[in-house]
């Protein structure tokens, strides 16, 4: 028996067009728009095709999009400068700082300069610390999108073992958390874990966050599991360049019960969730009911 493909872009394209809707009621019920504002410090090609496309489809979800691009030399006083300057803006609500950063800018500086109620990332602190004790917070993209999956496919997820492979800020730690608010039984395993199939061979939910391509073969999936692979590695084979996820795709299709391609799972919703968190920011900083099935 193969697993189920959990269509990762059909998943981001509905959530795309229930921000639409929300953001369209925003603007015809309050006179609204929310506000996404996107910094990227360098030449970084790939952050650069990034932010290009959340500024497209921020757009398309009828939203404003404002992209401040600036040489890789800004001194942090210009970058927290302008990040002061977009907190204090009423038509931005979500702030986005590109990373990586230039390597001679302290990115935990910039990213805690940030207002919280619009740090749409859910990278600053105080985020992490609402997350981790279980209040409303802005929730890291990935991880949101990863979790509304998981939902979508198992309904209550209380109970399951989750176990999470990467210990990121990003993606490992905050997936982890959302994991435990769910009520699953949460296990966080990196690089120095022991046993690591072990490990694996025991989740229900096997949630795949380490940069190494095709890391998890299907002999460390359990039967039925439900995997979601956040991995996005480009390798060569066969003379070609691919796209490969953290998972063995071809042999743990043949195992789990449900999985996510690469490309074309988890990577369309990091977006698509960014969005979501742009319109719930706008609710929230005008105390109104926030959009439904688009937050943790
Ligand atoms: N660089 C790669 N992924 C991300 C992301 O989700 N947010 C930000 N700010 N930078 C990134």
């Amino acid at each position: 028996m193969t697993a189920t493909i959990i269509d990762g872009k059909a998943f981001a394209a509905r959530v795309r067009e229930k921000v639409g809707v929300h953001a369209a009621r925003l603007h015809s019920e309050h006179g609204l728009i929310p506000g996404l504002a996107v910094v990227l410090v360098g030449e970084d090609p790939a952050s650069a095709v990034y932010v290009k496309n959340k500024g497209i489809q921020t757009q398309a979800a009828g939203m404003n999009s404002y992209e401040h691009k600036l040489p890789a030399d800004t001194t942090e006083q210009t970058l927290l400068a302008l990040i002061a300057r977009l907190n204090a803006d009423p038509a931005v609500h979500g702030i986005l700082v590109q990373l990586p950063l230039p390597a001679h800018l302290n990115a935990d500086l910039v990213i805690n300069a940030i207002d919280p109620a619009k740090d749409v990332d859910g990278f600053h602190i105080s985020n992490v610390g609402l997350l981790g004790t279980g209040q409303k917070a802005m929730v890291p993209c990935t991880p949101l999108g990863c979790l509304m999956m998981l939902r979508d496919h198992l309904g209550d997820l209380s109970g399951m073992n989750a176990v999470v492979v990467g210990r990121s800020n990003i993606v490992g730690k905050p997936m982890a958390q959302l994991l435990l608010g769910e009520s699953c039984t949460v296990t966080i395993a990196h690089s120095r874990t022991r046993d690591l199939p072990e490990v694996c061979r025991r989740a229900d939910i096997l949630v795949a966050a380490v940069g190494r391509p095709e890391m998890i073969p299907g002999d460390w999936v359990k039967p039925g599991a439900t995997v979601i692979d956040v991995g996005i590695n480009r390798i060569e084979r066969d003379g070609k360049s691919r796209l490969v996820g953290d998972v063995h795709f071809a042999s743990a299709v043949q195992v789990a019960g449900a999985i996510t391609p690469v490309p074309g799972g988890v990577g369309p919703m990091t977006i698509a969730c960014l969005l979501a968190n742009t319109v719930t920011a706008c609710c929230r900083a005008h105390g109104l009911p926030e959009p439904e099935g688009l937050t943790a």
